[in-house]
């Protein structure tokens, strides 16, 4: 995988030439200069349109506000995961005692996310975590910082909406695995305890999931919703297969957390995709100044229309810098993680912040459905939770 060098100003280099030349000890006065970061993520596989969103986000984002924060150079390390968190832990491993990065960042699913948490604890540097969404991640590490999202957040919010929409039935399709198990603990628990009743359940695999045999039970349990989990980056052929059963045709509804609705993917879905309702923490269309710069920005850059995962990427590397400038530069793991406890921004998606006793991230939920604006599909917001706390800690 490629390494991405943000290139040196030829005064720059000539000095650090010269001090490499004549001082004993050059290397650790060139790295102290420098803030490394090395940014894991599946850019191959099935989850490759989830990497190449973050990578995309943190390129945006540092080709905007430049490579220097607070006299220090940022140096981006890209390494491919394969989201196969063997792989993850390798990496992070390499990229701590070899590169000696001073952050480690990225992780797309859940399993690298916990690969790499014992690592970031050992070197006693921030872990930022910019997709991967079970709740349990960031109680893994003291050092481990969130900017995406939690499965808890989104699925006890449409559990509530659901029940009051008027849906009694709903069957579970849920990928199988922790953040697939933590949207459907939270979904039963709130639509259940609102009177609502689940006559199905099926768990797809993660990798390369064919839905067609569980969509026909799915439609044989005759629910009035069906309640989706994919992570980013399936939504698309999940929806594919569901207009291919003629489930669009059915009566059944789509709702769920946001991922299964990926901006990224939604126009190449198709009508089949209108009027899905889902609860999550960013929508293309949300209606802010920041958010359209940002879209514009993204659209200009890469030719495609970001979704949530370039988000969390986006806010990740916005932490960084903003931790950075808050320390003058310091960029030691403790020093960092200091700094980004209780930090707020705006964000694309609406204001956010770090939970300081939790280090998980603070943020508005929106309330979704799928919609055409100007010949496109757009999850269109129309119900706004604030300052939505993780509800899977257990001290919240
Ligand atoms: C995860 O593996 O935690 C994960 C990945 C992608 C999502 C949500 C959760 O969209």
């Amino acid at each position: 995988m490629g390494r991405l060098r943000l290139g040196l100003t030829p005064a720059i280099a000539v000095v650090a030439l010269a001090a490499t030349n004549f001082m004993p000890f050059a290397r650790t006065a060139w790295a102290a200069d420098t803030v490394k970061i090395g940014l894991i993520v599946p850019m191959t596989g099935g989850q490759a349109s989830t990497g190449k969103q973050l990578d995309n986000a943190v390129k945006l984002y540092i080709q905007q506000h430049g490579d220097v924060v607070a006299g220090k150079k940022i140096e981006i390390i890209l390494k491919d995961d394969a989201a196969n968190p063997e792989n993850t832990k390798r990496l992070a491993q390499e990229l701590i005692v070899n590169e000696k990065v001073d952050i480690i960042a990225g992780f797309g699913i859940t399993p690298a996310a916990l690969a790499a948490a014992p690592l970031a604890t050992q070197a006693k540097i921030p872990e930022i975590v910019m997709l991967a969404g079970t709740s349990i991640i960031t109680e893994r590490s003291p050092y481990i910082v969130r900017t995406s999202f939690t499965l808890a957040q989104s699925s006890t919010i449409i559990g509530d909406w659901a029940a009051k929409a008027g849906i009694k039935k709903v069957a579970t399709l849920t990928s199988d695995y922790a953040p697939g198990n933590d949207a459907l603990k939270f979904f039963k628990a709130h639509f259940t305890a609102a009177g609502g009743e689940i006559v199905e359940e099926v768990k797809v695999p993660l990798a390369n999931p064919d839905f067609a045999p569980f969509l026909q039970r799915m439609k044989d349990s005759r629910p009035d919703a069906m309640f989706v989990f994919v992570p980013g980056g399936q939504g698309g052929n999940f929806m594919k297969q569901f207009s291919e059963r003629g489930l669009d045709r059915s009566g059944i509804r789509v709702i769920g957390p946001g991922d299964v609705m990926d901006d990224d993917l939604l126009n190449g879905m198709g009508d089949a995709a209108l009027g899905t309702v889902t609860a999550h923490m960013y929508s293309a269309a949300h209606p802010s100044q920041a958010n359209k710069d940002f879209v514009n920005a993204y659209k200009k850059a890469f030719n495609s229309r970001p979704g949530f995962v370039a988000v969390g990427g986006y806010d990740g590397i916005h932490l960084i810098y903003d931790a950075l400038k808050k320390t003058g530069g310091k960029a030691d793991g403790d020093t960092l993680v200091d700094a980004m406890k209780g930090m707020s921004w705006e964000s694309p998606r609406g204001p956010i912040s770090i939970d300081p006793e939790t280090r998980d991230i603070v943020q508005n939920i929106y309330i979704r459905k799928v919609e055409k604006l100007d010949g496109e599909l757009y999850n269109v917001e129309f119900e706004t939770f604030d300052a939505v706390k993780d509800p899977g800690k257990t001290r919240n």
